[in-house]
C-alpha cells in the first residue's frame, strides 16, 4: 500500500511536529481540520507541503472519504469526552469503513495501561476510548512518553526553580520519571506511523531522572543545590486530588484544571516505563536532561 498519513490535531502543537517530521521524510500527509481551526495554521500547514481538507467532524461521510487511500491514522486531538472518547471513534470507525490498516490514538502521556481507574481524569477518558478501539479490526499502536520534557521548565513541584525545591512522593527519591520533548516524541511517532507493522504499545523517554538525579542536576545546571522535599504518602497524594476535584467541579468542563495537573504529577510517581523503544529506529537521537532542565 502506497504511504498517506492522515494526522487529525495536525494545528496544535505536537500535530503539526509529526507532520513536519513525515514532509522531510517525503511522506504524504493529508492533515483534517476543523471548519473553525485557525486559517494561519492551515496556511502555515499547506506551506510545509500538507494537503489540507477542512471539515465537519460529526459528518461520517467526509470523515470517510477523508481516509481514502490512507495507510495509518494519527490522532493528535487534544479534549475531553466530546474528542478523546467522542470524535476519536468517529474517525476510527471511518477509518475502518475506508479500509485503513492502522490507527495511533491521542494518548502521548505515562504509560496508563499500569494505573488503576480513578487518578487521572484525562487519562480514564484514553482507557475509555481504548475499549473501542481493541475491539475495531484495526490495528492500533499507542505511543507512551512520560511527560513531556517542558514540563520541567514550568516549575511544577517536580522541578521549581524559584523555590530550588524537588519534591518526591512516597519513598519514591529514586524512582526514575520519564521525559520525552515535544520533538523527540513527534519524530518517533512518525516513523511508528510509517511502519507496516507496530506492536500495541511502544515506551519511550528522552530521559529518565529520578528526583535525587534532578537534586544533583540542580547543582550542575542552576548553580546551586536544590532541596528534595518529602511531599508524603502516595495515598495521601491521591486522597488529596480526589478532594481537590470534587471541591472544583468547575473543572470538569477545562482540559487542565489546577486538580488535573496534580494528577499528572500523582501519574509520574505511579508509573514509569521498565523498558523502552528507543533504539527501534537507529538514526533517531534523544534529547539530553541537560538541554530541558
Ligand atoms: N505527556 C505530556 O506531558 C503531554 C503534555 C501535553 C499534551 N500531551 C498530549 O499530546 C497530544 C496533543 O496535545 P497538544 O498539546 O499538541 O494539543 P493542542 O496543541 O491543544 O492541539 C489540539 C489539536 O486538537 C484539535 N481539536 C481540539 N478539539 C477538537 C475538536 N472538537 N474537533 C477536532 N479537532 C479538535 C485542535 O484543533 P483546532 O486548531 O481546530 O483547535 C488541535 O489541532 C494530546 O494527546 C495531549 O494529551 C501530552
Amino acid at each position: 500500500m502506497q504511504k498517506l498519513i492522515l494526522v487529525a490535531g495536525a494545528t496544535g502543537n505536537l500535530g503539526r511536529k509529526i507532520c513536519r517530521e513525515l514532509i522531510h521524510k517525503n511522506i504524504p500527509v493529508r492533515a483534517i481540520v476543523r471548519e473553525e481551526s485557525e486559517q494561519d495554521k492551515i496556511d502555515s500547514l499547506e506551506k510545509m507541503g500538507v494537503d489540507v481538507f477542512q471539515l465537519n467532524f460529526s459528518n461520517e461521510q467526509e470523515l470517510i472519504g477523508a481516509c481514502a487511500g490512507v495507510s495509518c491514522v494519527i490522532s493528535v486531538l487534544a479534549g475531553l469526552q466530546e474528542v478523546i472518547v467522542d470524535t476519536q471513534t468517529k474517525l476510527l470507525n471511518a477509518a475502518v469503513a475506508a479500509g485503513v490498516p492502522r490507527f495511533i490514538p491521542s494518548d502521548f502521556s505515562t504509560d496508563f495501561t499500569l494505573m488503576p481507574k480513578g487518578e487521572n481524569r484525562n487519562f480514564d477518558l484514553r482507557m475509555e476510548f481504548h475499549e473501542k478501539l481493541d475491539k475495531s479490526p484495526i490495528q492500533a499502536t499507542s505511543i507512551f512518553n512520560g511527560a513531556f520534557a517542558d514540563i520541567l521548565r514550568y516549575n511544577t513541584p517536580v522541578f521549581n526553580v524559584p523555590q530550588k525545591t524537588v519534591a518526591y512522593y512516597g519513598d519514591k527519591a529514586d524512582w526514575k520519571i520519564d521525559f520525552t520533548t515535544m520533538d523527540d516524541t513527534a519524530a518517533f511517532t512518525a516513523e511508528v506511523a510509517i511502519e507496516v507493522n507496530t506492536p500495541r504499545y511502544l515506551r519511550i523517554a528522552s530521559f529518565q531522572v529520578s528526583p535525587n538525579d534532578l537534586v544533583h542536576l540542580s547543582e550542575q545546571e542552576k548553580g546551586s543545590k536544590f532541596k528534595l522535599v518529602d511531599m508524603g504518602s502516595m495515598e495521601g497524594f491521591s486522597a488529596y486530588n480526589k478532594m481537590q476535584r470534587a471541591a472544583h467541579p468547575e473543572g470538569e468542563d477545562e482540559l487542565y484544571p489546577k486538580w488535573q495537573q496534580s494528577q499528572y504529577v500523582y501519574s509520574m510517581f505511579a508509573a514509569h516505563h521498565m523498558r523502552l523503544d528507543n533504539d527501534r529506529y537507529k538514526e533517531l537521537s534523544w534529547s539530553p536532561v541537560e538541554a530541558n532542565i
